[in-house]
């Protein structure tokens, strides 16, 4: 099946964003992370698919969209729901499978069973878990750009730093990653959009 190109990515996220200020704030959020992990791929030794990371990655936070009220303001308890949310969304759309996985199994460095019993979050048990490099990447790249007020990047010791309130096996989860590709430049990419790096 084919993936959509960037034109069809964007008119699905106009259908989807219930406010102008949501569609900038999420579809700036996906570009930026499809940036992230075009730089990051460049310099991995590792085969991948740019058609199926650039659709995976701008179209990975669609759910995010199900999440506003009428008042314009994010649902934050259930904000963890927005990846199962995307995935059902691009199912709705007729969209290929490979590309859902890329918004039900981005969040934190995996989600597996066990965070979701332990933890109690609004989610179907089961593991999330990033597989293919191409989902490893964006996985990865998501997290050195957050959509907070106002957005910003974050290197990977800040990141780093955060995530270890979730565990050291989470901590672990992103040194893996983070060995297996690299760091990127966050500071062009901050210049460029006009955000700050913490
Ligand atoms: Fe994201």
């Amino acid at each position: 099946m084919t993936l959509p190109g960037i034109e069809e990515i964007r008119a699905l996220h106009e259908k989807y964003a219930p406010t102008q200020e949501a569609f900038d704030l999420v579809y700036t959020h996906c570009e930026i992370v499809w940036h992230l992990s075009a730089q990051l791929l460049a310099a991995a030794p590792l085969e991948w698919d740019g058609e199926l990371v650039r659709a995976g990655a701008l179209l990975h936070d669609i759910g995010v969209y199900h999440l506003y009220d009428a008042d314009g303001n994010l649902d934050g308890g259930n904000y963890i729901r927005h990846g199962v949310l995307g995935h059902e969304i691009l199912r709705g759309e007729g969209l290929p499978e490979r590309l859902g996985r890329f918004c039900s199994h981005h969040t934190g460095v995996g989600l597996t069973e066990h965070d979701i019993r332990s933890q109690r979050l609004p989610l179907p048990p089961g593991d999330y878990l990033a597989e293919s490099a191409e989902e490893r990447v964006v996985m990865y790249a998501d997290k050195f750009h957050s959509k907070s007020t106002p957005p910003k990047f974050l290197t990977a010791p800040s990141y780093a730093r955060y995530v270890a309130r979730f565990g050291t096996e989470k901590v672990h989860a992103f040194d893996a990653l983070r060995a297996e590709f690299g760091e990127p430049d966050v500071t062009s990419l901050a210049a460029r959009y006009g955000h700050r790096v913490v």
